[in-house]
């Protein structure tokens, strides 16, 4: 908490101030961190887009904007009216030069007034191809002179490939220093994502379950209701491996994996994570098809509600090959995990939102306990990272009555039943961000790693068409092959249906 004291004054300039992520998350996420008194009362946000607008025009935008998607609404409010007071508009053209003077103009006098040199933050969110031009400009009019001071936040994707990782980084640190660069993935900063750390470093009594030991397999699973919406145009010929796996699910996994860090300093923590991706098994081009599996949806049915197809989305292309499904398997080449398979999953247009790790503990070495034909439901340890957000230890226990027969049964730690307003990942990381704690964002290494383990599945998706797509209905829970993936082992995807886990397990219908 102390950190946000020292917060110092800051000038921060989002380029693509009038895009989608700056409405629906940066001003929210700005204003709540104003309203709780985390940011300096030195402050002031340049917004940058292509149109002419007046700075009252463009406060009255963000105003509406806060009303429909910030947690502390507002329109009355009076510090809200005087947060927007700190929003200043300029049209700006990303690629002329007259542009930048005039920026570094507005910053000057925002310097002058605060009587001091403020920090300055330069928040990308705008498309990659964009950041080359922004940050060579940044670095002829001298705009993040001070590598003490200035910082650059940029959003996923970083680069395309591994290749086109390692140019962009290489072209970005010709302007900025690494501990200037902040790499976001904005899953790191969601509350049940960081508990992982708390949950698993926190305590004693899980940790010398946690290995290949007493674990038997995990299951990592990001399930979107949602299709593209209104992200067509990007999300074609990205897909999911490289939208979601690359990024958010490899950050679960480094999280649930890794070795405890000597501090919770950044670089120690960030080191252990970058271990765990080093320790994934690389495969070979002809066994992509063995460890992965990839889908698209197909028109249907989502909550009763008829969807179309990806193909048939606005933007996606009548005979689009893009994966909207990865599942796969992944294995760590290293002490704690060797052989223990962790399946990884993630599809848009799936039955139902949820976001889980779990963890399927060994089943006992011998049970003398009758419990039905299916056998006991093994221990698990069910971690929900949303919509609920809670943790769940599933166990078996006597069953009340005369006869020695077992039932399972679960602990629950339920997020929601001790704060029922925690910030949003955005909040907490530009909170960082603008504290200069880089903690929660990727170092280079571990982007570069991440690009590496999935690169020679992108090589092989790109010379091989699917020949199956589309091969999964919207609303479904992915294409048979993905069930086939865990088959082969004996495994099986859990249901982990979002409040009917408990009705599941008395059920025992624990098999998707
Ligand atoms: C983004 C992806 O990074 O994460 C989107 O680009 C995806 O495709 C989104 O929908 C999911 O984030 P959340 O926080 O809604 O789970």
């Amino acid at each position: 908490m102390n950190k946000f004291k020292n917060i110092n004054p800051t000038i921060i300039v989002i380029f693509g101030g009038t895009g989608d992520l700056a409405k629906r998350k940066l001003f929210p996420a700005f204003q709540n961190l104003y309203l709780d008194g985390r940011m300096s009362e030195k402050f002031q946000i340049i917004a940058l887009g292509r149109a002419e607008k007046s700075n009252e025009e463009f406060q009255s935008y963000v105003l509406d904007n806060l009303n429909t998607f910030s947690r502390k609404k507002g329109l009355s409010d009076p510090e809200t009216q005087k947060f927007l007071s700190h929003i200043t508009y300029q049209s700006f053209d990303i690629d002329k030069e007259d542009s930048y003077q005039r920026l570094n103009a507005t910053i000057n006098s925002f310097d002058q007034a605060f009587g001091e040199r403020a920090n300055r933050l330069f928040y990308l969110s705008i498309t990659p191809s964009f950041i080359t031009t922004i940050s060579s400009n940044i670095k002829k009019i001298g705009l993040a002179a001070n590598a003490k001071q200035d910082r650059i936040i940029i959003e996923k994707p970083f680069g395309y490939d591994k290749t086109s990782a390692i140019e962009l980084n290489e072209m970005l640190s010709h302007t900025f220093k690494e501990e200037q660069i902040y790499r976001i993935d904005h899953y790191l900063g969601k509350e049940t994502v960081q508990n992982i750390l708390a949950f698993r470093f926190g305590n004693s009594m899980f940790e010398p379950l946690w290995s290949r030991n007493f674990i038997d397999f995990v299951q990592i699973t990001v399930a979107e209701e949602v299709g593209v919406e209104e992200r067509g145009g990007f999300y074609e010929g990205v897909g999911a491996l490289k939208d979601m796996i690359q990024n958010h699910l490899l950050q679960i996994l480094c999280m649930t994996a890794m070795e405890a860090p000597a501090s919770l300093e950044a670089d120690d923590i960030r080191n252990r994570k970058a271990d765990v991706l080093k320790s994934i098994r690389r495969i070979k081009p002809d066994e992509v098809d063995h460890y992965i599996v990839r889908g698209q949806y197909d028109a249907g049915f989502i909550k009763g509600n008829p969807v179309p197809g990806y193909r048939q989305d606005k933007g996606i292309a009548p005979d689009s090959n893009t994966e909207t499904y990865v599942a796969m398997k992944i294995y760590l080449d290293n002490w704690r995990w060797q052989g223990i398979p962790f399946y990884l999953r993630t599809g848009k247009r799936m039955e139902e939102k949820q976001s889980s790790i779990i963890i399927q503990f060994k089943p006992v070495p011998h049970s003398s306990f009758s419990y039905g034909k299916e056998g006991m439901t093994p221990n698990r340890l069910i971690i929900n990272i949303q919509p609920s957000m809670d943790i769940k230890l599933q166990f078996m226990t006597k069953k009340p009555g005369l006869s020695l027969s077992l039932e399972p049964a679960e602990m629950i730690f339920d997020y929601f039943s001790c704060s029922t307003m925690s910030p949003e990942a955005y909040e907490t990381l530009i909170a960082d961000a603008l504290a200069g704690d880089p903690t929660l964002f990727m170092r280079w290494d571990q982007v570069e790693q991440a690009w590496d383990a999935i690169d020679t599945i992108q090589q092989v998706w790109k010379t091989i068409a699917p020949t199956n797509f589309p091969n999964y209905k919207a609303g479904s829970w992915g294409p048979e092959e993905a069930d086939e993936l865990l088959a082969r082992q004996g495994h099986a995807w859990i249901r982990n249906t979002q409040n009917k886990i408990k009705e599941e397990i008395l059920d025992d219908t624990d098999i998707q």
